[in-house]
């Protein structure tokens, strides 16, 4: 049997080694991922606050960073748990690594930052992992800053209610970098 042990760390709590191996599975995972998608192409992404990994005999195997942050929805201030990076080793894939964190990761959320939503941008083919673990598409495309300039992603947008707020109408900008 499969046991999984899942850690939530600080990025300042995660030590060298750990973090190595936290960058190599994102140097694995996201390899090809600027150079077929035109629209990420040269962004620029915020670093994480929390890490969520997800280890199975003491070895890496799956991770998520978690970021907060304000965006503007409409017009609205809406603060927000930003959910980046996820990606499992390519040698674990398809066996509900991910699924397993993000669905432990909803409760961290709840507990730790005790903000309304969720945030996560994704391709279309990943959207069935997200939907599976309750997040809701809620955008086409999202408006982020990146050195200055405000630049739109067209990319799914999701998000997973954190409370009995329902997610606000209207245009996404980051205010920021994206994640
Ligand atoms: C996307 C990614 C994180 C998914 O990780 P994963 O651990 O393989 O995810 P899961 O196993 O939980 O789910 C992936 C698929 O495997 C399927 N699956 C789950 N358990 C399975 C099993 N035991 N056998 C076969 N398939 C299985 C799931 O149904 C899911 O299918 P779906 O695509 O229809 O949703 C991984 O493929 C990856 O790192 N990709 C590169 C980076 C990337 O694109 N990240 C996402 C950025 S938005």
């Amino acid at each position: 049997m499969m046991v999984v042990q899942i850690k939530f760390l600080k990025g300042k709590e995660i030590l060298p080694e750990l973090d190595r191996k936290i960058e190599e599975i994102d140097q694995l995972a996201f390899a090809d991922e600027d150079r077929d998608d035109p629209d990420l192409k040269g962004i620029e992404w915020s670093a994480s606050q929390w890490m969520a990994l997800a280890f199975i005999n003491n070895q890496l195997v799956s991770q998520l960073g978690m970021l907060k942050r304000e965006i503007l929805v409409g017009k609205s201030v809406i603060p927000v748990v930003g959910v980046g990076g996820v990606a499992t080793h390519p040698q674990w894939q398809k066996r509900g690594l991910a699924s397993q964190l993000l669905k432990a990761s909803e409760s961290f959320m709840r507990d730790q930052f005790k903000l309304p939503f969720g945030l996560l941008v994704c391709a279309g083919e990943t959207q069935p992992l997200y939907a599976g673990c309750g997040w809701q598409p809620v955008a086409q495309s999202l408006k982020f800053i990146q050195e200055g300039q405000r630049r739109t992603i067209n990319t799914v947008v999701m998000v997973l209610l954190l409370s009995t707020q329902p997610w606000p109408p209207g245009e996404i900008d980051l205010c920021g970098l994206p994640w």
